[in-house]
C-alpha cells in the first residue's frame, strides 16, 4: 500500500492575491512571499486584514467573535461536540487565537469557515473499474495501465470538479459523513422516496464497510486564513465488480450541481487538494495516472 500522503510544502490556493477573497468583492489577501510564510521567519511589516464573513455570524454552525466575553473554547480538545483537535498536532495560541499550522496566508480573521482553529471535512473517493460494452477493463494506451474512475462532483459554489466531500457535523462520527455526503451529493437521497432510499443506502452501507484511508490532514483550501483552516480525511471505497454503487444511478443533489464517473488521470483539475488524494488512490490499485 502507498504511504498516505501529508500535505508537503507550503500552502498556494490559500495565499492567492489574484482574486479578492471568497463571496468579497474587496477584501484582498495580503502578499506572503515563499520564504515568509513560516512563522519562524521575521516579518515586521506583516499586517493582514482581519476578515470575518460578516453573513457567518450567529449562525449555529459558527462561533462567536474571538473576543466575546462569552466565548470560552477548549483549543486542541474535543470542545463539547465540537472536534477543536487538529490531525497534524498541536496548533499554538497566539494573542489568543489559533494560529495556521502551516504558516501565514495574508488574512486574519475566520474568513467564511465557521470555526477558529481547525474545520473538519471528510472525502469519500468511491472507485470503480472504466468497462467497455463487453464489460471488459478499459486499458489506457499510454500507460498500459486499466483506468480507475472516481464519482466526482461539480460545487455548486466554486463550479469546479471534486470529490463529494462536506462538514463533519459536530460529533459525528468520519464514517457517517463520509456515507452520508456520498448519498446527499451523489445519489441525491434527499429527494428520494423512502423506498428508495432503502435500496440506496443498503448498496452504500455494503460498500462503505471496507474503506481506505488515504489521506489525514492539512488541506490548502481558497478559504483557509491565519487563524482558520480546513482539514480532512479521505477514504477510498472500492467497488471491484461493480457489484454495489458500480452500477449505481448518479444524481446530483445538495451543493453539488452535477455528477458523474471521471477517469482518474493526472491531467485532472479539481478543488483543493483533491488531485494528489486520487493519484494516492491509482498508487493504490496500480491504476492509469
Ligand atoms: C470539501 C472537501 C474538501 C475540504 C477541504 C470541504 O468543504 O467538501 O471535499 O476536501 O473542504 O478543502
Amino acid at each position: 500500500m502507498p504511504k498516505p500522503l501529508s500535505f508537503e510544502g507550503l500552502h498556494k490556493t490559500c495565499r492567492d492575491t489574484s482574486k479578492p477573497y471568497l463571496h468579497t468583492k474587496d477584501v484582498h489577501r495580503t502578499e506572503v512571499p515563499d520564504e515568509k510564510v513560516p512563522w519562524s521567519a521575521s516579518f515586521p511589516d506583516y499586517k493582514p486584514k482581519d476578515y470575518t464573513d460578516p453573513k457567518s455570524k450567529g449562525k449555529d454552525w459558527a462561533d462567536p467573535d474571538i473576543d466575546d466575553s462569552d466565548f470560552h473554547p477548549k483549543w486542541n480538545s474535543i470542545d463539547g461536540k465540537i472536534d477543536r483537535k487538529s490531525h497534524i498536532g498541536e496548533y499554538d495560541i497566539v494573542d489568543g487565537r489559533p494560529q495556521n499550522p502551516l504558516g501565514r496566508t495574508g488574512l486574519k480573521g475566520r474568513g467564511t469557515l465557521g470555526k477558529w482553529g481547525p474545520n473538519h471535512a471528510a472525502d469519500p473517493i468511491v472507485t470503480r473499474w472504466k468497462r467497455d460494452d463487453n464489460d471488459k477493463k478499459v486499458t489506457s494506451e499510454a500507460s498500459g495501465k486499466p483506468i480507475l474512475q472516481f464519482v466526482a462532483i461539480l460545487r455548486g459554489d466554486v463550479k469546479q470538479w471534486a470529490i463529494p466531500g462536506g462538514m463533519v457535523d459536530p460529533g459525528e462520527a468520519v464514517s457517517a459523513t463520509l456515507r452520508r455526503e456520498f448519498s446527499e451529493e451523489a445519489a441525491n437521497s434527499i429527494k428520494k422516496t423512502p423506498e428508495q432510499r432503502k435500496e440506496l443506502e443498503k448498496s452504500i452501507e455494503t460498500l462503505f464497510q471496507h474503506g481506505t484511508e488515504v489521506y489525514k490532514g492539512y488541506v490548502d483550501d481558497p478559504r483557509n486564513t491565519d487563524n482558520s483552516w480546513m482539514e480532512t480525511v479521505a477514504v477510498n471505497f472500492h467497488d471491484e465488480n461493480d457489484s454495489t454503487v458500480g452500477g449505481l444511478e448518479l444524481e446530483a443533489g445538495d451543493d453539488a450541481s452535477d455528477v458523474h464517473w471521471k477517469d482518474i488521470a493526472s491531467e485532472m483539475e479539481l478543488y483543493a487538494s483533491h488531485v494528489s488524494m486520487l493519484k494516492t488512490v491509482g498508487e493504490l490499485h496500480n491504476a492509469h495516472w
